[in-house]
């Protein structure tokens, strides 16, 4: 097949299209494909040549019962030193399961500016290693570690953007660095792909290369990639696949919380997450106790605190709804925080269940401190927050015209109310995982979690 100049890249699953299509075919998503530069091959000296060139003439085919018990056999070493090592930070060896895996490669992906220079850093400056600056110069980095109060003995910097340079480097430089971070694989070039800077082509050759090299050498490379909302630049959605591990960093730009996640781990579990909070000196692990995100004064109209569940440690928030009629032919529909398709679903719940006539209100909501909710615990918050708005009323307050005898004016039911519950089609609550760790988090912030069955009884509360 002729390769073609350029392919249609999806921004949100990564695959690839020879043609532009309004709904990508393989995640759904729609106006995600980008047109990108497919270029490969550009140098003379290897046209027509396989891209995996041998290492050795000699072709071997191991028997497993004779490989010692390794995580990688294709180490140089028969693996026999695998190790895992840990970060020096608790939150980061927490989402890499132990800790980082001698010779994997981890794709470590956020948003421009969300602190993933300044992580990376902060973890070389605790254990050692090599900084591949293809963005920064050494001077701009030598900034950073002064003021994150690093060492600075920990640091070598390699400034470029040639993957041939950096191979070439760590030839001469034998077995001397556990760690090295490539930041950003958007800014790394192979003389063996051609194409601009930034382009499909160089970005898949450029990690091809960095992962072979982490194996070869057995140094665990992190490697940065920024993910762009509009996708200009082809995103790390594409590498997702190649490397050992993939972590993305996220939160609000305006607000301090930054959470690391793992999407895809080959050495241990993806369920846990690392909470920082970007300071004056860099990021800071967050204790459990300190992740709760929400002032605990009074129940407020469009609010509804839940607890959801970050990884095994629970965190509470508030989830914030506008409800107010619409202006325009077609009722607006903006969720931050909530998956779109979810937020869908629970407005037409809204609508059926507790009887609001969304198709003539524009509905808002969005999520405090940037968190993006990836459990359905957070339904019946959504709901009660839409409830309340539409209401114009607090969510534990009975309106005027209920009897004055409500029940929250006795001792015990007092305490204001969380919203936990995944809401079925039929408007039913359903219990979720965790529900004792989640009441426990609501008891220590005074208050507890509402029992109810259906969400209609949201409209007694
Ligand atoms: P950075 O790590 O450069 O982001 P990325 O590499 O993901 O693009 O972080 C950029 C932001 O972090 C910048 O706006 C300033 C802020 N910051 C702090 O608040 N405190 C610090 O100690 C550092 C180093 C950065
Ligand atoms: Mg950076």
């Amino acid at each position: 097949m002729k390769n073609k100049e350029t392919v249609f890249v999806c921004n949100n699953c990564g695959n690839e299209f020879s043609k532009w299509m309004g709904q990508c075919a393989g995640c759904g998503e729609w106006n995600s494909l980008k047109e990108v530069s497919n270029k490969f091959g550009g140098n003379k000296k290897n046209k027509g040549e396989s891209r995996l060139a041998r290492t050795s003439g000699k072709i071997d085919v191991k028997n497993l019962g004779k490989i010692k018990p390794t995580l990688d056999p294709s180490l140089e070493n028969g693996g026999l030193n695998t190790s895992v090592f840990s970060t020096g930070i608790t939150e980061f060896d927490r989402v890499l399961g132990k800790g980082i895996v001698q010779g994997s490669a981890v794709l470590f992906a956020g948003e421009p500016g969300i602190g993933k220079s300044t992580l990376l850093t902060q973890l070389i400056g605790k254990i050692g290693g090599l900084y591949v600056a293809g963005e920064e110069s050494a001077e701009q980095i030598g900034l950073r570690v002064k003021r994150l109060g690093l060492n600075a003995n920990n640091f070598d910097i390699l400034g470029t953007n040639s993957i041939e340079e950096l191979e070439e480097f760590l030839d001469r430089t034998q077995n001397v660095y556990k760690i090295a971070v490539v930041d950003s694989i958007q800014v790394m070039a192979s003389e063996n792909a051609s194409g601009v800077i930034g382009s499909v082509g160089q970005i898949k050759e450029s990690a091809f290369r960095l992962i072979q090299l982490a194996k070869k050498k057995g140094i665990a490379i992190f490697i940065v990639g920024h993910v762009t909302k509009d996708g200009d630049i082809a995103g790390p959605k594409l590498l997702e696949h190649m490397v050992d591990t993939v972590l993305y960093f996220e939160g609000e730009k305006n607000g301090d919380l930054r959470i690391l996640r793992t999407t895809k781990n080959r050495f241990g579990a993806t369920d846990e997450v690392g909470v920082f909070k970007m300071e004056e000196k860099g990021l800071r692990e967050i204790k459990s106790e300190e992740i709760n995100l929400i002032d605990n004064q009074e129940n407020k109209i469009g609010s509804a605190i839940t607890v959801i569940m970050e990884g095994t440690r629970p965190m509470m928030l508030e989830i914030q709804a506008l409800v107010v009629e619409s202006f325009a032919p077609m009722p607006k529909r903006i969720f931050a925080g909530i998956d779109y398709n979810r937020g869908q679903l629970l407005v037409a719940i809204a609508q059926k269940s507790l009887g609001i006539p969304l198709y003539k209100y524009d509905v808002f909501i969005s999520v405090t401190g940037g968190i993006k909710i990836e459990e359905t615990a957070a339904d019946l918050a959504v709901l009660g927050a839409m409830w309340s708005s539409y209401k114009n009323l607090p969510l534990n307050v009975k309106s005027p015209s209920a009897s004055p005898l409500s029940p929250l004016t006795k001792g015990e039911d007092k305490k204001l109310p969380v919203y936990v519950g995944e809401v079925s089609l039929l408007g039913e609550v359903k219990k979720v995982r965790s529900w004792e760790k989640r009441q426990k988090e609501a008891e220590n912030m005074g208050r507890k979690l509402v029992e109810i069955r259906n969400v209609k009884e949201l409209k007694g509360l």
